[in-house]
């Protein structure tokens, strides 16, 4: 790992990375993105994997990695392209590392709430995949991360994920019981969260976005 990014990397033991262990990574590939992701939120995994494939440039940043499942799976436009992780999770980092080990990943211990002191060049695409979601407060507080990462961003460049809604959202029984769980134990903070509130958000930022909705999944898209 190259280094701590961020002043306050360790967050509440609740917040959404806590649930990032060693034991819950080691199966979240089938148990959260095979089965949650597909039957309950209805966004299945493949929908995802396309968004990478449209937008994964050759110098890429990925923040909230997660076990890299993405990364893996997806095509990067030249066999040898530069990839940095973030995460503020040391086990996520660890793992998606290790998945990742063929691109010879940079990696930065982080907090994407909180502005990043990393001195690289920019990045031609950032990806935010199931990242909002996780973390604390309203659509409007989580534009941060959208300010936090704009430095890093080329001119010209996207940033693309996706993230759970809730807010003027169709739900089925199932979502809306593991929405409510969640939250209450804070892995998830989406309650806010709708399709008014993201797009403002990108719109605040970048001169061009767009948002299409899958299930409860938005996947979203926009340019600096
Ligand atoms: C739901 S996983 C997403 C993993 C992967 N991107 C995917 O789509 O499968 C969320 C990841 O975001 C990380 N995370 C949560 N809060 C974060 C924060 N404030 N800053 C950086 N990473 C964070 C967690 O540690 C975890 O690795």
């Amino acid at each position: 790992m190259k280094g701590i990014i961020s002043r306050n990397s360790s967050r509440t033991p609740w917040s959404g990375q806590a649930l990032y262990t060693k034991a819950f990574l080691s199966v979240y590939d089938w148990f959260a993105l095979g089965l949650h992701c597909r039957f309950i939120w209805q966004c299945p995994p493949s929908h995802v994997l396309e968004l990478y494939n449209q937008h994964i440039s050759r110098n890429h940043l990925d923040i909230g990695v997660g076990t890299g499942y993405f990364l893996d799976k997806c095509r990067f436009p030249m066999e040898h392209p530069r990839l940095v992780l973030i995460d503020v999770n040391p086990n996520s980092l660890a793992v998606a590392q290790k998945r990742l080990e063929r691109y010879h990943p940079q990696v930065y211990r982080g907090d994407i709430l909180e502005p990043l002191c990393i001195n690289t060049p920019g990045f031609d695409s950032i990806g935010l995949s199931h990242l909002l979601h996780c973390l604390p407060g309203t659509m409007d507080t989580k534009g941060i991360v959208f300010q936090n990462i704009m430095p890093l961003l080329n001119p010209g460049g996207v940033v693309f994920g996706t993230t759970f809604l809730y807010e003027g959202i169709k739900r089925n029984p199932l979502a809306n019981y593991m929405f409510w769980w969640t939250n209450l134990l804070g892995f998830m903070t989406n309650k806010q969260d709708s399709m008014d509130g993201l797009a403002r958000n990108l719109k605040r930022y970048f001169s061009e976005s767009h948002i299409e909705l899958r299930g409860c999944g938005a996947l979203f898209w926009a340019l600096k």
